[in-house]
């Protein structure tokens, strides 16, 4: 059976060390590092995501600020607090919750982010200096950074692996790639048309997942003892298909009744563990990394910025 890689405890970890430099500021009689988190209208899963962030924050000793906006918000009004928050010298990092309302021009406003506030790392001067290997001087999209700190801190190797990313969005899949390039794996990224995605998958050494597909990868798309990391998120509330990916798993069970739903990856989490060496699950994977990610990256604008 696959090792289960524990992101929740990289997480921990990167969070205490962060929280430690916090102090540091503190100590030295700084302001502490500053995030404003945008959220225009009332989509719930982004208002659970918000709400996690700003506690975090407040957890770390980050000053935070939080902007709800209303779903009838115009691009022109939310440029205006864009620009605000591009002049607030309390303000290191500006996050702006995607999906933005469909009546928005969500690269327009990602665009007005300043490069150095722009702690998803979407601007397309952080994009750029990602892919030009120049990462010291990069914002860098929280996921795919977080799935970088879980290999290294797992002491799993990247340099020279056949490594196969599927996914190319811009949030994980491309970004994903050039941070893996930048570490020297060779790497292949699939996508919707990639021929015989299976066969692709099975030459990777390191396998990672983006793709929105609940337990989509299964043993046939894994190299025995292949490190696969399973980057999605998707809800499970039908207990037979709970069954199906969790087996007897009476937690899995015991949260449908209770809450409503459990999550899969898009990896199937049976079939994978039969092949895999390690895996990180869902949830307690790649999950709690992001946020973590985006702390860090708050922390880094703040230390750019001085
Ligand atoms: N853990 C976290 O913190 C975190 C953060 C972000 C996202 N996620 C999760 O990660 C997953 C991916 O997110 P995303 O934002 O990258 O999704 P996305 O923008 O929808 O992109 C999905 C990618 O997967 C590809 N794809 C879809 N079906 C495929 C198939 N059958 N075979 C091969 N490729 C296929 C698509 O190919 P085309 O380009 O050809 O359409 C696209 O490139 C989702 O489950 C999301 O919830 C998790």
């Amino acid at each position: 059976m696959a090792e289960l890689l524990d992101g929740k405890r990289i997480a921990d970890e990167i969070l205490s060390e962060v929280r430690n430099d916090v102090i540091g500021t503190d100590d030295a009689g700084r302001r502490p590092p500053g995030l404003a988190v945008v959220l225009v209208g009332g989509d719930p899963a982004s208002i659970v995501y918000v709400g996690l962030k700003v506690k975090k924050c407040a957890e770390l000793g980050f000053h935070s600020e939080r902007h709800n906006l209303p779903e009838s918000t115009t691009t022109a009004e939310l440029l205006a607090l864009i620009a605000k928050l591009n002049a607030d010298h309390a303000i290191d990092g500006i996050l702006v919750q995607l999906p933005l309302p469909k009546h928005i021009a969500e690269q327009e406003v990602l665009d007005a982010i300043e490069p150095h506030k722009d702690v998803d790392g979407f601007h397309p001067i952080n994009v750029g200096l990602l892919y030009l290997g120049q990462e010291k001087r990069a914002l860098t999209p929280c996921t795919p950074s977080g799935v970088i700190e879980l290999l290294e801190r797992s002491n799993i190797p990247i340099s020279g692996t056949r490594t196969v990313v599927i996914g190319r969005s811009t949030i994980v899949g491309k970004p994903m790639a050039a941070l893996l390039i930048n570490r020297s794996a060779t790497v292949t990224v699939c996508h919707s048309r990639t021929v015989d995605l299976p066969a692709v998958c099975r030459e990777a050494d390191l396998l990672i997942a983006a793709i929105g597909k609940p337990g989509y990868v299964t043993d046939e798309f894994i190299k025995p003892g292949a490190t696969v990391i399973d980057v999605g998120i998707n809800p499970v509330t039908d207990p037979a298909m709970a069954r199906e990916f969790f087996g007897d798993d009476e937690k899995r069970f015991a949260a449908i009744a209770n809450r409503g739903q459990t999550l899969v990856g898009d990896v199937h989490p049976r079939l994978a563990a039969t092949v895999a060496g390690r895996i990180t699950p869902v949830p307690g994977g790649v999950g709690p990394l992001t946020i973590a990610m985006l702390l860090k990256n708050t922390l880094k604008a703040y230390r750019l910025a001085m």
